[in-house]
């Protein structure tokens, strides 16, 4: 495995592969690795020859007021995973080689960036698409793997390849859960001891919400409800967004249908948490 930081070295080191026909598989993350990272990994090798996984803590993603400089890292750490799991080339740069100065242009989805965690996250999904979209075009690979668990951006990506024109597959990989169902997540260790045995409640609501779908529930104000009982059992939860929205549009449904899935956002303290779930499979 190798670990490269600038540009032009990767460009150099991924074209000896293209021009071999092998095909580059392109994991972008950033950093902390966990198992729904490494999963996102083996999917990538089952679909490339060559797997590069970018790690970047990428600023112009944050708000303000958000975790930017605290976003847990540890390269040692995600170095030795990232091995053990078969990645070919960890793409590590700095925040100057991604971002010189001046740097003027985003790409910004004009109609899915301020939905769901775009309400309270109003620049975050400019910051995701531009930095992939340039992730993109440094490392041009065939296929690009995204984690089901963020599903609005991995949404909001697919459009992005359609509306631009990137000759890119895009697979969105399941979420990997803990055994208790909480969603895998760089920002668990933000969790209090007694807020991480509390946010399950996110899951088993969710899981809760298929079954009474499965057993005929249908309509979203009732599905809702349902969700906000449920998590309102959990003492420290503060429920940010439930939302039922269609998988292709992101936009809310009144009846589920193929392709609707339920996307939630919930507080503990500062640390927010967010997972979905499809009730009706497309
Ligand atoms: P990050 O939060 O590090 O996540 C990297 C990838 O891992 C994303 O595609 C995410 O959906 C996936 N992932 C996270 N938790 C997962 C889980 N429990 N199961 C399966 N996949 C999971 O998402 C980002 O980074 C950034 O926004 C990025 C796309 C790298 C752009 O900066």
């Amino acid at each position: 495995m190798q670990i490269l930081t600038k540009i032009e070295d990767l460009r150099k080191e991924l074209s000896v592969f293209r021009r071999n026909g092998q095909r580059i598989g392109l994991v972008p993350t950033m950093g902390y690795l966990h198992a729904g990272h490494l999963s996102l990994v083996n999917v990538a090798k089952e679909n490339a020859d060559v797997v590069v996984m970018s790690i970047f803590v990428n600023p112009t993603q944050f708000g303000p007021n958000e975790d930017l400089a605290r976003y847990p890292r540890d390269f040692a750490r995600d170095e030795r995973l990232a091995r053990e799991c078969g990645v070919d080339f960890i793409f590590y740069p700095e925040v100057p080689e991604m971002y010189p100065e001046p740097f003027f242009t985003y790409i910004v989805n004009e109609q899915m960036a301020q939905v769901l965690c775009g309400v309270s996250r109003q620049i975050h999904f400019r910051g995701v698409t531009t930095i992939v979209a340039k992730l993109f075009n440094i490392v041009q690979p065939d296929v690009a793997v995204f984690g089901q668990k963020d599903a609005q951006q991995a949404i909001i990506i697919r459009q992005m390849v359609a509306d631009l024109n990137f000759p890119i597959r895009i697979i969105v990989a399941p979420t990997v859960r803990e055994s208790d169902g909480l969603a895998l997540s760089s920002r668990n260790v933000y969790l209090s001891p007694e807020e991480r045995r509390q946010a399950p409640v996110i899951y088993s609501a969710l899981t809760k919400a298929r079954a009474a779908v499965r057993d005929g529930m249908n309509s979203a104000t009732e599905i809702n409800k349902l969700i906000r009982s449920t998590i309102a059992t959990a003492s420290l939860a503060r429920i940010d967004y439930i939302e039922i929205v269609d998988d292709r549009t992101l936009t809310s449904v009144e009846i589920v249908e193929p392709g609707t899935f339920v996307a939630v956002a919930v507080y503990y303290g500062q640390t927010r948490l967010i997972d979905n779930i499809y009730l009706k499979e497309r």
